[in-house]
């Protein structure tokens, strides 16, 4: 299958049981497996286009996925990050980190693992949920994680030794999702990608930013090429992408295969449209309501998610969704202040209303 340049529309991952090492100097890209752990079914696995949501807690749940599809854009999603020794024992049925549509597809569930936690029931538990890839958090750098020792935490010859285990225990495809490291040390990042890649990797996730480093601090996309130079396997770029001019420009300096967004796309969810048309030129840029988005996001919650674990959810997602108005921190505080999810309708209503009236006046 032919594989593109990141200013073309599609990659096609062709994920092979009988795993073959890409070589840059190929046509073809090939990667592992993509199918049911059943080591038989083969299967393509395409991004189309190269576009992912990021996994982000509390975030990147069915509700927003199934928007996001609506809006058009999108070639991959990534749960949120779920606790491998939780994971086993999690109730698909009420567990609003695994409640799934068959449409949301495909998703990478991440996974994060602490010091000596066993990978392997959370693996067979992602074959059961019929996971497209599992995908492994190395770079979240929040304090709960560093008690375990996971995330950005781990310790490279844990990194090591996880991956192996798990490419022994999947067919899937795995990926990894990182930082740019503790500090801007060029050669150990290097040797870091090289030893995931090494150890079996299918993709890569960099995030532009050191451990220690804030949302708020510039991402530096020109570090992401220094890896996508000496990786084989296919790089996305990730952080600092709110427009298609940033998604340009990041694929510009990265010369990424593909980009995630995360805060952008809860801000604007139909921003994978936006770039996938501009940039890729895929698909259509769907007609944009800001109100009515915001209330097909709430029935999508409401339709996805016991009462209880609605309103939570939505003010995570005002807060950034707000951001579309000068004057959205009124709507972010007042949802944020609501006591039900009815309330949060009321003062949305409201606010939409006040806002429309002064654009007319
Ligand atoms: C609320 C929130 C939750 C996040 N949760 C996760 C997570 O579960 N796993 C992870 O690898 N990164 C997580 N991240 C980081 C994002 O995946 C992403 O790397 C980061 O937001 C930078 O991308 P952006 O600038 O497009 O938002 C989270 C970020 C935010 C804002």
């Amino acid at each position: 299958m032919p594989f593109r340049t990141s200013t073309q529309a599609l990659i096609v991952y062709n994920f092979k049981s009988d795993y073959q090492r890409p070589d840059r100097s190929a046509d073809d890209l090939f990667i592992r497996l993509g199918a049911e752990n059943n080591g038989l079914a083969h299967s393509g696995l395409k991004l189309q286009p190269p576009l992912a949501l990021a996994p982000m807690v509390g975030l990147s749940h069915s509700a927003l996925r199934i928007l996001i599809l609506e809006l058009g854009g999108v070639g991959l999603f990534f749960s949120e990050m779920l606790s491998v020794s939780r994971l086993p024992i999690e109730n698909e049925t009420v567990s609003p980190f695994l409640c799934r549509t068959h449409a949301e597809s495909p998703l990478f569930y991440q996974v994060y693992v602490g010091s000596n936690q066993d990978i392997l029931p959370a693996v067979e538990r992602l074959h059961l949920l019929n996971a497209q890839g599992i995908d492994l958090n190395l770079g979240c750098p929040a304090p709960s994680l560093r008690k375990q020792g996971a995330g950005s935490f781990m310790a490279m010859e844990n990194v090591q030794k996880t991956v192996a285990v798990l490419r022994a225990a999947t067919h899937l495809p795995i990926s990894a999702k990182i930082r740019l490291g503790k500090t801007l040390d060029e050669r150990h990042l290097l040797e870091f990608c090289r030893m995931l890649e090494d150890e079996g990797i299918d993709l890569l996730t960099v995030h532009g930013r050191l451990q220690g480093e804030k949302f708020c601090r510039r991402p530096r996309w020109d570090w992401i090429a220094k890896v996508k130079q000496v990786v084989n396997v296919p790089v996305i770029a990730n952080g600092g992408v709110f427009s298609v001019a940033d998604a340009k420009k990041c694929l510009e300096q990265s010369g990424a295969d593909g980009l995630m967004l995360g805060r952008g796309a809860v801000c604007r969810p139909w921003l994978f449209a936006e770039i996938a048309k501009d940039v890729y030129h895929f698909g259509e840029i769907p007609e944009i309501n800001i109100p009515d988005i915001y209330f097909r996001f709430i029935d999508l919650l409401k339709a996805r998610f016991f009462p209880e674990r609605r309103l939570g959810r939505l003010k995570q997602f005002t807060h950034y969704y707000s951001s579309n108005y000068a004057f959205g921190h009124h709507l972010a505080s007042g949802v944020q202040n609501s006591k039900t999810i009815e309330e949060a309708v009321e003062v949305a209503l409201d606010f939409f209303n006040k806002t429309q009236e002064s654009n007319h006046d």
